[in-house]
């Protein structure tokens, strides 16, 4: 009997820090996740030197819970993945020292994973079925891209955010409205409660050619509308701008993928978790003939299991791996 190939995936490029083991590509067995959110809240945003400082505090208790759920020796392990970029260049540190770490340890090859390439891997995770060549929208706290993926590896950027990321504009309407750090769960849950159509906010570069977003004007547009209502329904509020945000991803996307004769559309990262979103990309995804299809929402947010998938496949598939001076990369790209 050969002896399973166990990858484990660390993640720390932002505010979660993350721990998940794979037997094989697909197999996952081991996924926590442990959100700093409820720590950075009371400043209204992530705290780079604060995330810094909980990942190294937490990290080496996560990797021990994730070695015993997944009821192996930490010696049992073949490859460590370690996000390298893009994100917070301390948080990155942290894990991508302690990942290379462990890999020097345990004698065992090291991969760095893109974590925009671990969100678009976080379908892979949840549906086997879906494979490349498809669109993949990639909408976090952190980017909102439209991505033609040809083949894993084969990424052609098709349109980005001029400012904002969509989930930084939920976040800071969230702040706007009084909503704690992250908000866009809870502009989700208001926007149930909301008429869509009270406030007729701008659909930005809606119209416009091409495949690039703006949401930084938007954002102004909320900002100006409480201050003249201040006594808006912060339910109509939340439902009227989350419309915008849902329109304007739903159009580009589409079309996007009609341009690039794609058959499948692939919606990943934390905004992925959103109901409406979710519902609206299906609704007009079917009147256009694409399948639009996103991961489970436990592996739209932040995750390492994503990290692990992307990694076992880089190095099982593509014989890949990287040396140990591999350094944290806060701006990469796809
Ligand atoms: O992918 P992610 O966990 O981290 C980044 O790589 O940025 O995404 C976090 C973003 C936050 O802006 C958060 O407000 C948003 O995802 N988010 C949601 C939902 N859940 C998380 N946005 C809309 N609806 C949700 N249900
Ligand atoms: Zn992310």
């Amino acid at each position: 009997m050969t002896t399973p190939f166990y990858t484990i995936g660390i993640e720390s490029s932002c505010d979660e820090t993350a721990v998940a083991i794979m037997r094989g590509e697909r197999d996952l067995v081991a996924n926590l996740v442990y959100s700093q959110a409820q720590m950075h809240a009371r400043y209204g945003g992530v705290v780079p030197e604060v995330a810094s400082r909980d990942h190294l505090r937490k990290l080496p208790y996560l990797v021990r819970d994730a070695i015993a759920e997944a009821k192996i020796d930490i010696r049992d392990i073949s490859l460590v993945a370690a996000t390298y970029g893009p994100g917070l260049v301390g948080p990155l540190l942290v894990g991508l020292s302690y990942g290379k770490g462990m890999a020097f340890g345990l004698s065992v090859p090291f991969i760095g994973v893109n974590h925009l390439e671990g969100h678009i891997f976080a379908q892979r995770l949840s549906d086997a079925e879906v494979e490349p060549p498809f669109m993949a929208l990639i909408v976090s706290g952190g980017h909102t891209s439209l991505i033609d993926v040809a083949a894993y590896g084969e990424y052609h950027l098709v349109g980005m955010t001029v400012d904002d990321a969509a989930g930084e504009a939920l976040d800071k309407v969230g702040k706007m409205l009084g909503i704690g750090y992250p908000a866009g769960a809870e502009i989700d849950r208001l926007a149930s409660e909301g008429n869509p159509a009270a406030i007729n906010f701008p659909r930005p570069m809606s119209g416009s050619p091409g495949f690039d977003f703006s949401f930084a004007g938007l954002k102004t547009s909320v900002l100006y509308h409480l201050r003249k209502h201040p006594r808006e329904k912060k339910e109509d509020v939340a439902a009227s701008f989350l419309a915008s945000v849902v329109s304007v991803l739903t159009k580009k996307s589409i079309n996007a993928t009609k341009r690039y004769h794609r058959k499948n559309l692939v919606v990943v990262g934390g905004v992925a978790a959103n109901a409406h979103l979710r519902d609206r990309l299906q609704t007009d995804g079917k009147e256009k003939g694409i399948d639009v299809v996103f991961p489970a929402i436990e592996y739209c947010t932040d995750n390492a299991a994503m990290i692990a998938t992307a990694g076992a496949y880089h190095h099982i598939a593509m014989q890949e791996s990287h040396p140990l001076s591999l350094g944290p990369q806060p701006s990469l790209s796809l």
